[in-house]
């Protein structure tokens, strides 16, 4: 599958929920889906890797191959907090994983950061160890020191600068 072919688009904080759980949370029982705080904000901004739509039947969504979502945030940079977007729940279905598709998924999103949380300066995440290659791949940088969520393992804080937004 070439990930150039996939669909990218914005979508409500419920057509994530399943495969956030899926991969992120596996650990949740049938029933818990994995809601974050902040997923229904305005502020909030939920996007997906959609699959190629010939895929889909008649009436049918296409499948949700990949998510992510960023939230209005706060970092702080050399002793001063600055307007930041942490991005959470960055997931590729099992199947299609390292085929480059979360890669573009990121490119694409954070390409829109500029324009959707103007005054921001840093994204930034928490980052499982075994993701932290992924980031660097775009760009991330560490930060901070290493601490461990539970039932998930250990993770590090990942930053980068926001490009500014090209006025046209
Ligand atoms: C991490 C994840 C989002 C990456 O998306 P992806 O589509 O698999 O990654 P891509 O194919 O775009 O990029 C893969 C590249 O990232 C780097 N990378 C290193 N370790 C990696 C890892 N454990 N998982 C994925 N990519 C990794 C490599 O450069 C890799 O290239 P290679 O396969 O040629 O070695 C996806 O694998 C995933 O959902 N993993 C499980 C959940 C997870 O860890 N999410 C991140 C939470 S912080």
């Amino acid at each position: 599958m070439n990930p150039f072919e996939l669909t990218i688009e914005e979508v409500e904080a419920r057509r994530i929920l399943a495969i956030r759980t899926a991969v992120l949370r596996p650990h949740f029982s049938a029933s818990r889906l994995a809601h974050f705080p902040g997923d229904e904000d305005e502020t909030t901004h939920h996007f997906a890797a959609l699959g190629p739509r010939s895929n889909a039947g008649e009436g049918q969504k296409p499948e949700v191959l990949a998510i992510v979502s960023y939230y209005q945030s706060t970092l702080t940079v050399d002793g001063s907090e600055e307007s930041a977007v942490q991005l959470r729940g960055m997931a590729v279905a099992p199947s299609v994983q390292r085929r480059g598709i979360g890669g573009h998924l990121l490119t694409i999103t954070l390409g829109r950061l500029p324009l959707l949380y103007p005054t921001a300066r840093w994204v930034w995440c928490n980052a499982r160890q075994s993701a932290i290659p992924f980031y660097q791949n775009q760009g991330f940088e560490i930060f901070g020191d290493p601490f461990s969520i539970p039932e998930i393992g250990p993770h590090r804080r990942m930053r980068r600068k926001i490009p500014l937004a090209i006025a046209s």
